[in-house]
Formats: structure tokens, sequence, C-alpha cells
């Protein structure tokens, strides 16, 4: 899971998936990323935490980190959650299999509409719209 800052958007569907994967008995590895560095280490923005803790999710054991070229191996789907960071992981990526992993999160449930999931950071009402859109997106992934 993908954003800029590793914050806001890609915490909140870290959190999500996990506990969707552990509701299910599952075995899934799942981490997240930001394209920035700027906010390494630190915890996701406390309005994540919040939306995520009234839906049953803590996700205060997260910290930021920048994503690597070193991803691309260790994970098979990199999901990022706009075109900006579509176009930054791609950058990154050196061999088409690795940029045959990466695909933007709203794809799972808008398949080629090429939808961002909105950077909610100078919007404090847009991380419950944000939730909503992550938690639909992640419910896909145990469809096929
Ligand atoms: P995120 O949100 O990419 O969803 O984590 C942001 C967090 C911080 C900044 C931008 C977006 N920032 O500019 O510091």
């Amino acid at each position: 899971m993908v954003c800029l800052g590793n914050i806001c958007r890609s915490p909140l569907a870290e959190g999500i998936l996990k506990h969707k994967i552990r509701q299910r008995g599952l075995d899934w590895t799942v981490d997240s990323a930001g394209t920035g560095h700027w906010h390494a280490g630190e915890v996701p923005d406390g309005r994540s935490i919040a939306v995520a803790r009234r839906y049953g999710i803590d996700i205060t054991d997260q910290r930021a980190r920048q994503f690597q070229p070193a991803d691309f191996e260790r994970f098979d789907r990199i999901f990022v959650m706009d075109t900006q960071n579509l176009r930054e992981v791609l950058r990154l990526a050196r061999e088409a299999e690795h940029r045959a992993k990466v695909q933007l999160m709203l794809d799972l449930t808008h398949p080629g509409q090429d939808r961002s999931v909105p950077d909610p950071y100078y919007d404090d009402d847009g991380f419950e719209v944000v939730f909503r859109m992550l938690d639909s997106a992640c419910d896909t992934l145990f469809h096929d």
C-alpha cells in the first residue's frame, strides 16, 4: 500500500487489509510505504488513527517509511493511492515484471477509470470517505 507521506491513506489501507486478513485467518504479508521520505519514522496522522479506531482497527503500531526498490521483490502486488504515486513508483521500476505488480487501489472497485484515493491531508472530513473507499477496495481482494 503506497501513498505520498505514508501517514494518512496507506496506513489506513494497511490496517484495513490486515484486519480483514486476521478475520479470515489468512497469512498474507501486508505493509505500507510513502513515495516521499519526509514523514519517515512517524506514527500515522491522528485523523487516520481516529477513523480506524471508530471501525475497531488499531493502526498506532505503524511507522512511516519510504518506498524502496527492494519492495518490488518483497511483494506480489503493489497498490498505489493516486496517479502521482503511480508515476513515482513506476519510475523506480526497472523490470516489466515489477511494473506489472503496480496498480491503482481504486482499480479494484472501478477498473479502468484511473480513479485516485483523494489526499485527505488538508481535509479533515475526507478521512471517513477515504476509509470507506479503502474498505471496499480491500474487500475485493477476497473475491477471487
Ligand atoms: P498521505 O497524505 O500521502 O495519504 O500520507 C499526506 C501526508 C503528508 C503530506 C501529503 C500527503 N505532506 O505533504 O506532508
